[in-house]
């Protein structure tokens, strides 16, 4: 076990805790279907309020997860029937192909479409879920072995994946197990192997993106878009491919996945301030900066998910540490008063400007729609075995 997971002073969340903040979190999803039952909610929120938007966005899916969550904890018709509302608009989107012409379709489907149909049965869930898996497959480049991130098929600046595209690869594994054709998995472990061949740096930090040629397919170099700069390590890119790394795992038990995840993990906790919340890039340690609390719960789910795999002692380990994380977010993180903000947790960055990247500065210190979702689904791993929806 690396030694820095035993530093951390942080006491776990307790079982009551846990018992309030899934609480909480139920009561502010319960609110907000007031505004977001036929409405998708923003990437992020504005001055701690999500703004109710069309469902175009790369994070529609997280919202809809919520609702399920909410559902599964509490067995309630009012978040069954919303989050059956939502499938409808999803089923529109992918049928109509209104802004897919991207790499996401795993975070939107899988917590919106998949969930239905794992959880309720519900036959257009499936039917959107399995159009969104082949609209994903149709950006594998086999000149690489990868899924196209963004902008048109083929274009040499836009040839290049990212990390966080680990997680949309569930999708694929279960529209293969779903359909009864391998075709979906087998592109799906292609890019997954692409992504661990590429993307993790000698000192186990993460690229952001990797470009590829597109005349030969081999590797030419890792960038960021959202990291403070191209060498640097994006704390939630580093999020993303510890929870992918989970991800990947469950799906092909090969001992590499798990140990490019301890790398990983251990690299980022390296990185953390004392209460466990990154900065939003792993180059600042202390001081001012942002921080992305959104990293922390994805990071937590992600080490329960892992947990799960392992078993033994690791497996405990890893679960104390999740709910240290988990700890943390709920006493000094979470929303607690709805006069406070529409959303679950405060203080995550989406796209914060730097010297060294393009962004224009969207979603900084704000609330963000996949950081409330992990951190849901992080809590519900922590209070029963549960089936993922991924
Ligand atoms: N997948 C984009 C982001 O994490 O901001």
């Amino acid at each position: 076990m690396p030694e820095t997971l035993i530093q951390f002073e942080i006491a776990p969340i307790s079982t009551s805790e846990v018992d309030d903040a899934m609480g909480i979190a139920i009561a502010q999803v319960r609110r907000n279907l007031l505004k977001f039952t036929n409405a998708s909610q923003n990437h992020s929120s504005v001055n701690n309020f999500y703004p109710a938007v069309d469902n175009d966005q790369w994070t529609s899916g997280f919202w809809p997860g919520e609702i399920w969550l909410a559902y599964e904890a509490s067995g309630e018709a009012i978040f069954r029937n919303a989050a059956q509302i939502q499938v409808q608009s999803f089923l529109h989107r992918i049928e109509k192909r209104i802004e897919t012409d991207h790499h996401d379709m795993g975070f939107l489907y899988s917590p919106s479409c998949v969930a239905a149909w794992k959880l309720v049965g519900d036959a257009d869930g499936r039917r959107a879920a399995l159009l969104a898996a082949d609209q994903l497959l149709d950006r594998f480049q086999e000149r690489g072995q990868f899924i196209q991130a963004w902008g048109p098929m083929g274009e040499p600046g836009n040839y290049r994946y990212i990390i966080d595209c680990l997680l949309n690869l569930p999708l694929l594994y279960w529209a293969s197990s779903e359909s009864g054709d391998a075709k979906y998995r087998i592109k799906a472990l292609a890019h997954a192997r692409t992504t661990l061949a590429n993307s993790i740096r000698p000192d186990h930090s993460t690229y952001h993106t990797f470009y590829m040629d597109p005349e030969t397919g081999a590797p030419v170099r890792g960038a960021t878009k959202q990291g403070y700069r191209d060498d640097s390590a994006w704390a939630r890119g580093q999020a993303w491919a510890i929870a992918g790394m989970a991800a990947c795992y469950r799906y092909e038990p090969d001992a590499a996945y798990l140990e490019a995840f301890e790398n990983l993990l251990a690299y980022y906790l390296n990185r953390l301030p004392d209460d466990l919340i990154p900065y939003w890039d792993l180059t600042f340690i202390d001081g001012d900066e942002p921080r992305d609390s959104s990293s922390a719960s994805i990071v937590a789910s992600g080490l329960l998910e892992m947990a799960d795999q392992i078993g033994g002692t690791r497996a405990a380990e890893l679960r104390r540490l999740a709910a240290q994380m988990l700890g943390s977010l709920w006493r000094n993180y979470a929303v607690r008063d709805p006069a406070v903000s529409n959303g679950l947790v405060l203080h995550a960055t989406y796209s914060k400007k730097s010297p060294f990247n393009t962004c224009r500065g969207e979603g900084v210190d704000e609330c963000v729609a996949w950081g409330d979702y992990y951190y849901f689904e992080g809590l519900t791993r922590l209070s029963r075995h549960w089936a993922p929806y991924w």
